[in-house]
């Protein structure tokens, strides 16, 4: 990119006398004084940075205070030059409206006339501040662009990074304030970022939903009024995701414009959009701070969360793009190798432990193929229930006399890795820890914190609370090789202070530390994030955790939209996907064994039942799944999401291919009886046109399909070959299926 400036110089000189022109203009209008600097500053910078993706392109112009994104989406194929691009940014002036137009830049600020939501607002020795921002410095170094704003009067300056990602066309920003002054700063709001909206962007779709129903996606306009979404949990929570869309109004999987904002952080956020009178719209994200919960000491910095963003073209590419930037920039190593099939305890035993029972649970899940056996909750002292227990992290000597060692052992024996749950951040009042700690909890004096699951929360950004935590974990992992943490923090954050102060913004870094002080000292070790499910599902996290719990809800009906929510953001392998019991424990609802396996095969694939009582039918089936697991896994941990179109509501499908292109398995979900008698064509995605696949049932379900079909399309019973464009624009021939039904297709390329 530093070429493509030098190249453009000639032109860009011409264009800085229009540039410091309308300044001046736009200066004497607002009476700055102290703007004379920095427009001799800026006459001596380019007028835009142009920052190239694979496919997309951004364009940050300089040709005002603070510098303005004047170009997001598709790669541009031609050179631009500043005085091109300038003609573009010089829009009309309504009468009734100030007498210059009010930036709507990468860091807006009301001082400019601006109406929205600004990037900042503070208090300095308690009175409030009115910041006045200018350019003092813009540096590119490849595909990152380094913006350093000061505002002189108020004493601050400010850093935003902007990377584009060449390879997945996913954008970055990081947004850091510096107190240049001598008495401490206090912010209120400091955006991550703030992002200009295409005019012909109608449409928000944010994700909502509570413990059990994680990640359904809501949709409406951006009519009139600011849209705020504002998470308090103290983590990223079941009710508000930190995933949001801005969209045309023809958005669908493969057509209409998107923009994909996700916000890295496991605390409390807002996200704003808002269109304003002058027609401009913009998004806005940033940590939702409490009143006085961040003060920036003299010469300090504070430095936000990372905003990720792309504009791309219906839903998949978008999603792909996020897919793949976490696999390359987001989530550790060992999520890129094939992953092992889970067992884990809870729904099988709860808190119902003791050495007999769990081993033979072991050697049921070692019967249908699994290979991590996961030890969850109610392994430490009192944890007979939820009411008591947790903080005091050592194995209850009650329930397992000898310790863990004869349980590892026996997973040991059957080759599987043995994994163990943990709450760090929690704790029972009925606990030894609270009688010895009682002040190491998160509260605020004189107000008496709720409970919630019977727990108070620890204040982990205290050293001594992180030591203890560390030191009691990281010994269990050292005494019984523990190979992976499932790690839980099952209730929201409630006036978190510590005592006098607030300390919410300050947990979620004090948790990432932790994790990653325990992978340091312990490099095979992985984590999971589970928060009641899926309630701490960012990119803060996953880079620590690279797997998530992504509900407690285990029925396979709720978990299609749970999961294809999750999926729009985060890559499938990433999602813990288990087969659950018949009857659903969180639904009471009876599904077949087939549609929990299809469902719980779009992510890591695992169980979560009483494998002990299975039937011989019931193994033979998970057999075939767990096989069909392993003979794919290698590329599923790599492979290309497609969610795919469907004709009816009621049908949920998506799909995963290889990059190879060699082999794409789909699943398709009816959650309820069609209208029709026929249920038509399904149309796959992400094949390649001119090759030929031969297409399969990979399910094993033809018996339960079988008493709905008169007749069954041919491919179910016999494979079939055709070609990719035909498969993906005339579709696949549906059988006809029983509700809550699903299939599994396999596509695997035909060689000649
Ligand atoms: C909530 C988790 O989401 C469950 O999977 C389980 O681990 C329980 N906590 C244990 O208390």
């Amino acid at each position: 990119m530093l070429s493509c400036f030098f190249k453009l110089t000639p032109i860009v000189i011409s264009f800085y006398t229009f540039g410091t022109l309308f300044h001046c203009l736009y200066i004497s209008a607002n009476q700055r004084p102290s703007i004379k600097a920095t427009i001799t500053r800026m006459s001596n910078t380019p007028a835009y940075y142009r920052l190239d993706g694979a496919a997309s392109s951004l364009l940050l112009s300089n040709h005002t205070q603070v510098p303005a994104v004047a170009w997001l989406g598709d790669r541009l194929e031609a050179d631009v030059d500043g005085a091109m691009l300038a003609n573009h940014e010089d829009s009309a002036l309504a009468f009734a409206n100030l007498d210059a137009r009010a930036p709507l830049d990468i860091f807006p600020q009301l001082s400019t006339g601006y109406m929205g939501s600004p990037a900042l607002a503070g208090y300095r020795q308690n009175a409030p501040v009115a910041h006045s921002f200018s350019t003092k410095h813009i540096e590119q170094t490849g595909q990152l662009l380094v913006v350093v704003l000061e505002d002189v009067k108020s004493q601050l300056e400010v850093v935003q990074k902007i990377a584009l990602d060449s390879k997945s066309d996913v954008c970055t920003v990081s947004t850091s304030l510096k107190n240049a002054g001598s008495t401490d700063y206090r912010v209120d709001w400091l955006a991550s970022a703030t992002l200009p909206l295409p005019n012909h962007f109608s449409d928000c779709i944010s994700q909502h939903g509570r413990w059990g129903l994680e990640n359904q996606s809501y949709r409406r306009a951006i009519g009139p009024g600011r849209i705020d979404i504002s998470n308090q949990h103290g983590r990223t929570g079941h009710e508000h995701g930190p995933n949001l869309i801005c969209a045309s109004a023809d958005l669908s999987v493969d057509h209409g414009d998107a923009l994909f904002v996700h916000l890295g952080w496991s605390g409390n956020y807002s996200f704003r959009i808002e269109r304003l009178h002058d027609g401009t719209a913009y998004l806005q994200c940033g940590v939702l701070l409490g009143p006085g919960e961040e003060v920036v000491a003299p010469g300090a910095v504070l430095t936000c969360p990372t905003a990720y963003f792309t504009i791309g073209h219906g839903l998949n590419q978008c999603t792909q793009r996020f897919h793949s930037f976490a696999r390359q920039h987001i989530l550790p190593a060992w999520t890129r190798t094939p992953r092992p099939i889970h067992a884990n305890s809870w729904e099988a035993l709860y808190f119902d432990l003791n050495d007999n029972d769990l081993k033979a649970l072991v050697d049921a899940a070692a019967t249908i193929g699994a290979e991590r056996f996961v030890l969850d909750d109610g392994w430490f002292p009192a944890r007979r229930t939820d009411e008591a227990g947790l903080g005091d992290w050592t194995v209850d000597k009650h329930v397992f006399p000898h310790g863990l060692t004869p349980l590892v052992e026996h997973v040991r024996s059957h080759n599987m890795q043995f994994g163990l749950w943990f709450e760090p951040e929690m704790v029972n009042p009925d606990s030894d820890l609270f009688r010895k700690h009682p002040e190491w909890v998160l509260h605020y004096a004189g107000i008496e914190t709720p409970l919630a699951r019977g727990q108070l929360v620890l204040d982990v950004a205290r050293e001594d609370v992180s030591n203890y935590l560390f030191n009691c974990i990281s010994s269990l992992v050292s005494e019984y090789s523990i190979d992976y943490i499932k790690w839980d923090m099952n209730r929201d954050l409630v006036l978190p202070g510590d005592g006098l102060s607030p300390r919410s913004s300050k947990q979620p870094q004090a948790v990432y530390a932790l994790m990653q002080r325990l992978i340091d000292t312990h490099p095979t070790l992985q984590i999971e994030s589970c928060s009641s499910g899926g309630a701490r599902t960012d990119f803060g996290v996953l880079k620590q955790t690279g797997r998530v719990w992504t509900s407690d809800n285990i029925d396979p009906i709720a978990r299609g939209t749970i999961q294809q929510g999750f999926a729009r953001f985060f890559p499938p392998e990433v999602m813990g996907a288990h087969v659950g019991h018949k009857e659903a424990h969180l639904t009471g609802r009876s599904t077949n064994l087939h549609t929990r396996a299809i469902i719980a095969l779009q992510g890591q694939f695992g169980f979560e039942l009483d494998a002990r009582v299975l039937n011989k039918d019931d193994v033979t089936t998970l057999h075939h799944y767990t096989q069909l697991y392993k003979q794919h896994r290698s590329w599923l941990s790599n492979a290309i999401y497609w969610q795919l179109p469907t004709s009816d509501n009621l049908l949920l499908a998506s799909g995963l291919v290889s990059t190879s292109g060699e082999d794409a398995l789909f699943s398709i979900l009816l959650l309820d009886s069609l209208k029709t008698t026929r249920p038509g064509c399904q149309r796959l995605r992400g094949l390649a046109k001119t090759q030929r696949y031969r297409v399969s049932l990979a399910s094993s379900n033809i018996d339960q399909l079988d008493p709905f079909n008169k007749a069954m399309p041919a491919w179910c019973r016999n494979s079939i070959v055709s070609s990719g464009e035909l498969i993906m624009n005339i579709g696949i021939p549906l059988p006809v299926m029983p509700p809550q039904s699903a299939i599994l297709v396999y596509c695997a390329l035909e060689v000649n």
